[in-house]
């Protein structure tokens, strides 16, 4: 069997984690990088199999019609994993208008592409990775399902749900065969260092404040970003047509709870005297809009394809701060160094004071 799988946003932090997964676990898969390598896109991430014989990398944007035209018929794609996004709640926040041209222009730019070349074929895949945040934010003992309406309450969350609207268009319209996941909060190794847990870690490390938004109540679904890729790759290979699968690990944390966690293991990890990093933490101005508890019922996921996670969050999370202390090199390497998230933009004088 022949695969020729292009994954867009390779680059990124979940898609580098995919690309290595397909990469080494089927060598007779090919499997097409294509990345625009914006901020969050690091061809670093990538390393260790960028002279792989199964891989290759196209730089490229996804709103680039004729490009994806191209990358589709010289590489013969009989499946898209398309991860290429803008990804973060606070850029959206700060320059919706992007969030609009990558997620929702850029996904129907690739939905178009995929059509012209593949045609009426029904032995191709359009698999589009989405988030949780769809769903918008739930009351306590609430949890999403596949079936839950959208109402999504961010430009990033917004931009998300247009795009699994018009890959379910596509497909309703155009028989596409197609399939979608929506996932909850991951974390790992090669995350950008924006997002709050290499954002903390990196901050503990170089003893700054750590910017807890408002009061540190809201809650998060956290899960480990290999099993993430390993229910991908489930999904791809197993999952029913049409279908969406939720993606979550049942790892509700609340923010004070998790940072109080890492700051405990970072204490231990760098020798510092116990509650010495709880002492970094600063609560500052609230992220406008800011939802405020996100949760999966993975159950559709585990009962029909047989998925669960392989590692308690205690583990996972000490992998992650190892790897980010052993890999500063990587972490110095990827900040652009022009960016400041929405409360430092906003609200920056008052965290120096
Ligand atoms: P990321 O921001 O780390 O990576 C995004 C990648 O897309 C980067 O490599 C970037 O260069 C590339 N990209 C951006 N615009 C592009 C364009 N116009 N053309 C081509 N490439 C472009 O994001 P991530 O955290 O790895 O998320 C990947 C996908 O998974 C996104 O679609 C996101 O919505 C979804 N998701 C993320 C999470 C999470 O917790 N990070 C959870 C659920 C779903
Ligand atoms: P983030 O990693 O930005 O992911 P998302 O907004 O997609 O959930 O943030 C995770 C949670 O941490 C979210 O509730 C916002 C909060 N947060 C802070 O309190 N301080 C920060 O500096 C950041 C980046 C996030």
């Amino acid at each position: 069997m022949s695969k020729n799988i292009l994954i867009t946003g390779g680059a990124g932090f979940i898609g580098s984690h995919l690309v290595r997964h397909f990469v080494n676990k089927y060598p007779s898969y090919r499997i097409i990088n294509l990345d625009k390598l914006t901020y969050a896109g690091n061809l670093e991430s990538l390393k260790d199999i960028e002279s792989a014989a199964n891989y290759s990398f196209v730089k490229g944007d996804i709103c680039d019609a004729k490009l994806i035209q191209e990358v589709l018929e010289n590489n013969q794609v009989d499946g898209i994993i398309h991860l290429a996004a803008e990804s973060h709640v606070d850029r959206s926040i700060l320059n919706p208008m992007e969030f609009v041209t990558t997620n929702v222009i850029g996904t129907v730019t690739l939905l178009n592409a995929a059509r012209n070349y593949w045609q009426e074929r029904k032995d191709v895949r359009f698999y589009h990775v989405s988030t949780d945040e769809v769903y918008g934010s739930l009351k306590d003992g609430e949890y999403f399902l596949e079936t839950t309406p959208y109402d999504p309450q961010s430009p990033y969350s917004a931009s998300k749900a247009s795009s699994d609207h018009f890959v379910r268009a596509y497909g309703n319209t155009y028989d596409m065969p197609y399939i979608l996941s929506n996932c909850s909060n991951n974390y790992g190794p090669f995350q950008f260092p924006e997002k709050l847990l290499p954002l903390f870690i990196s901050n503990i490390l170089n003893n700054k404040p750590l910017p807890v938004y408002g009061k540190g109540e809201n809650i998060r679904d956290w899960l480990w970003v290999k099993d993430h890729c390993e229910a991908i790759d489930l999904i791809y290979h197993k999952g029913a047509n049409g279908e969406t699968y939720n993606i979550g690990g049942r790892n509700e944390w609340k923010n004070i709870d998790l940072i109080h966690l890492l700051c405990d293991e970072m204490d231990k990890k760098l020798g510092r005297e116990a509650g010495s990093s709880r002492g970094l933490i600063t609560y500052v101005t609230d992220r406008p809009g800011h939802d405020m508890r996100y949760a999966i019922d993975p159950s559709k996921l585990e009962r029909d394809l047989g998925w669960t996670p392989s590692l308690t969050f205690e583990e996972g999370l000490g992998h992650t701060i190892d790897w980010y202390l052993a890999n500063q090199e990587w972490i110095d390497s990827v900040k652009s160094g022009s960016y400041q998230n929405y409360y430092t933009q906003q609200y920056g004088s008052r965290l120096e004071a």
